[in-house]
């Protein structure tokens, strides 16, 4: 294959650092992917994947067995790069604020050590402003000759992560000259994909509303499940005849616990900080948040109601994962929901396809103090008082619910993604409590 220019991506072993770097890498540049963890670069190098993401196994070893992938601790080797990607981290503070300072910290490290002048392209999502904030940054440690600052969001789904960068809904690059923004879209833009060039500000604001706008509409359709189980209707019908309005549309009209995972929650509240620091309210987006962390609690309360009370109740959670295809727990629904049982004084037992201990899950081990893990559903459902549904994973779509009611103590199914038909686990004699459904 062609060998093109050489690119840079900072945070190369998180998610959307080593997609990016990969898919690059296939593309034929030779993709310099760093990071300070040395000893996960010894293990992708041994083999060793640092997460699951469909796909992208295969492609970091094709591209580092034909040499355009290569990992690195050495800041110095992206000096060669003329394009750099900044794939940090940006934790949610305690107040909500996204914590910038890795974004920064990456930014001047990578500065420091050039000799000549290097696209910095952010793909972390950071506030509105923070491009600007980060040229004076750069200006006042002089060190504005050596890097220029573009945003370029990143907007790929994870357990879709590689998919979603060969065929992006859009690419938007935020710079202050369009010769730039060309140039930084020019690195890869399919045929047919809008390109969006355009300010800092405005690139930035439209990942952080992007996102605000998915959790509302997720936010939106489990306010309606709430009246659905009131008046007897069916959210899933409901929601399929609100998403056929082309202006609508049927994506992310699915009602269940709500949203969670590394993103959705921590863009909103990031984006409701702005709002603060703007000194303006934002109504809508507030109740966004307060309805989706409601959801959580009412299918606490849901599980409570049907059992007359937790207090040594077992109950069998099936799914850690924040969605299916990942395996992903950062600020998984599961973790909450799981903590509000215990404390409630149930003991919980936990299943998850491919989460089978808490450190599969990257979780501390005193995390979730005195769950067991489960082998299968099934070992999970064994003698409990309830089965809980928190992700949906296909495979428990295939479940034999005959015989997980025949494992039941009680035949109770709280399923928070409403994966089964009401009237066959009717017929199966199980009691099937979903949400607006
Ligand atoms: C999200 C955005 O979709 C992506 O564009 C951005 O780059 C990163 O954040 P991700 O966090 O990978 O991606 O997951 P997503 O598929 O958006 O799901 C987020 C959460 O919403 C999950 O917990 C999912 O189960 C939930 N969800 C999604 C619903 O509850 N209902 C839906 O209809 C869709």
């Amino acid at each position: 294959m062609e060998k093109k220019t050489a690119v840079g991506i900072v945070g190369g072993l998180g998610h959307i650092g080593l997609i990016q770097a990969a898919c690059l890498a296939k593309l034929g540049y030779k993709s310099i992917a760093y990071d300070i963890n040395s000893a996960k670069i010894k293990d992708i190098q041994r083999g060793k994947m640092p997460f699951y993401e469909p796909g992208l196994e295969e492609l970091v070893h094709e591209t580092m067995d034909n040499g355009l992938l290569v990992f690195t601790t050495r800041v110095t080797d992206l000096q060669e790069a003329e394009m750099i990607f900044i794939c940090t981290g940006t934790p949610a503070l305690p107040s909500g604020e996204a914590d910038t300072s890795q974004v920064y910290s990456a930014i001047e490290e990578v500065a420091r050590h050039r000799s000549n002048q290097a696209l910095v392209i952010i793909k972390s999502t950071v506030p509105a402003g923070t491009c600007r904030k980060i040229a004076a940054f750069l200006q006042e440690r002089d060190l504005a000759a050596r890097a220029a600052v573009v945003s370029c969001p990143e907007f790929l789904r994870e357990g879709s992560g590689v998919q979603d960068f060969w065929k992006p809904s859009r690419i938007v690059v935020g710079a202050p000259s369009r010769e730039t923004a060309e140039k930084v879209a020019g690195l890869y833009s399919p045929p047919g994909i809008p390109i969006l060039l355009t300010t800092w500000e405005n690139a930035e604001l439209i990942k952080h509303a992007s996102n605000a706008f998915l959790a509302s509409k997720i936010s939106f359709i489990n306010e309606i499940a709430l009246l659905c189980e009131q008046v007897g209707a069916d959210i899933r019908v409901v929601s399929r005849g609100i998403g056929l309005d082309p202006r609508i549309n049927p994506h992310f009209l699915e009602a269940g616990i709500g949203f969670s995972g590394p993103c959705l929650e921590k863009d909103l509240k990031s984006l409701l900080r702005q709002f603060q620091e703007a000194k303006k309210e934002a109504k809508l987006l507030e109740a966004a948040l307060r309805v989706n962390e409601e959801k959580r609690r009412e299918i606490v309360h849901k599980l409570q109601a049907k059992l007359g009370g937790l207090r040594g109740r077992r109950i069998a959670v099936l799914g850690m994962a924040f969605k299916p295809q990942t395996d992903d727990v950062r600020d998984s629904h599961s973790l909450p929901i799981i903590k509000q049982l215990l404390s409630a004084g149930a003991s919980v037992t936990v299943h998850d396809p491919w989460i089978k201990s808490p450190r599969g899950g990257r979780l501390a081990e005193n995390d979730l103090p005195g769950v067991e893990w489960a082998s299968s559903p099934h070992a999970a459902a064994q003698g409990k008082d309830a089965l809980l549904i928190l992700t949906a994973w296909p495979e428990y779509r295939e479940l034999d619910l005959k015989q997980i009611k025949d494992c039941l103590a009680v035949p109770l199914i709280v399923d928070g993604r409403n994966i089964y038909e009401s009237g066959q686990l009717r017929e199966l004699g199980i009691d099937y409590q979903g949400v607006g459904i």
